[in-house]
């Protein structure tokens, strides 16, 4: 068993509730010694078989506390709001395989509701960027941005960001449908773009291949996981 895939015991240090449905769980990582943003970690949910995979929204080396911003959803996410502080929780991780950060280009980091969450890590190791960020209410929103969109599709503004500070790169996570759309302004003006997708998984590991998408390598279609071989993929070689 690689340390990747071992269970890792946390304890909370916090577990709260920072906008609508969205929670801010912090917690010691035990023997971790890195994460790149992009990563994930999969918690287990002692009421449910398969662990639930959530960004890393920040991970602190010298303190080993590790981030995560989590929507409440269903059962999982459920349990996720009754941690409380000194309790243990059971993970296991990093998995994926993270941006690759590209320091020399001016970057805009284009976040979607929770999709935000692995920006904020790519953020504080990114040198020259802009995060921008859309919600689809007021009561949504958490944390800082340099530009946020409420209601409307932060895509629209995308391209006029991208000219007005000469992005040369775009790193975006969110809904399929802005994912998307990020990447068809980035083709159109010939920037370079990742985006960090997401699949529903049950092993996370690369193992039971339910997370598996096609995608374009040159002119070879390769299947590929999602959870190992992403989540983070170039834009223009999702079969979208
Ligand atoms: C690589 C990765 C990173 C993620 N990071 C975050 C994060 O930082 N914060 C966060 O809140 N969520 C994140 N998610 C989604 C999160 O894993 C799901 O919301 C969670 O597993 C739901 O578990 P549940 O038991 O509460 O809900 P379930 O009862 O399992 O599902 C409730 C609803 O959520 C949907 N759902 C379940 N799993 C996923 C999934 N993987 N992606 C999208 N929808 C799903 C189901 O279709 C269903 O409609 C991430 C998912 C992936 C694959
Ligand atoms: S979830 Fe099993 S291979 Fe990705």
């Amino acid at each position: 068993m690689t340390l990747e895939n071992k269970n890792h015991i946390g304890i909370v240090i916090s577990n709260e509730k920072v906008a609508n449905e969205t929670y801010k769980l912090e917690f010691l990582s035990g023997d971790i010694k890195n994460i790149n943003p992009g990563q994930f970690v999969s918690i287990l949910c002692p009421n449910l078989t398969l662990r639930r995979p959530f960004s890393v929204a920040n991970f602190n080396c010298q303190k080993k506390e590790i981030t995560v911003y989590y929507r409440k959803k269903g059962q999982g996410t459920e349990y996720l709001t009754t941690l409380k502080k000194d309790d243990e929780i059971i993970f296991s991780g990093p998995f994926g395989n993270g941006f690759n950060i590209e320091n020399d280009k001016n970057s805009l980091l284009v976040g979607a509701g929770i999709g935000v969450a692995p920006l904020f890590f790519l953020k504080k190791k990114i040198e020259k960027s802009i995060f921008i960020a859309g919600f689809k209410s007021e009561d949504e929103v958490f944390n800082k941005y340099d530009y946020i969109k409420i209601g409307g599709s932060i895509v629209d503004d995308v391209e006029r960001i991208i000219w007005e500070n000469n992005i040369q790169k775009v790193y975006s996570c969110g809904p399929k449908i802005v994912l998307e759309k990020v990447y068809e302004i980035c083709k159109k003006l010939k920037i370079s773009n990742e985006i960090a997708f997401e699949k529903v998984m049950a092993c996370g590991i690369g193992v039971c291949k339910g997370c598996t998408i096609n995608i374009k390598d040159g002119k070879i279609i390769r299947n590929v996981t999602v959870c190992k071989d992403g989540p983070v993929f170039k834009g223009e070689s999702i079969i979208w």
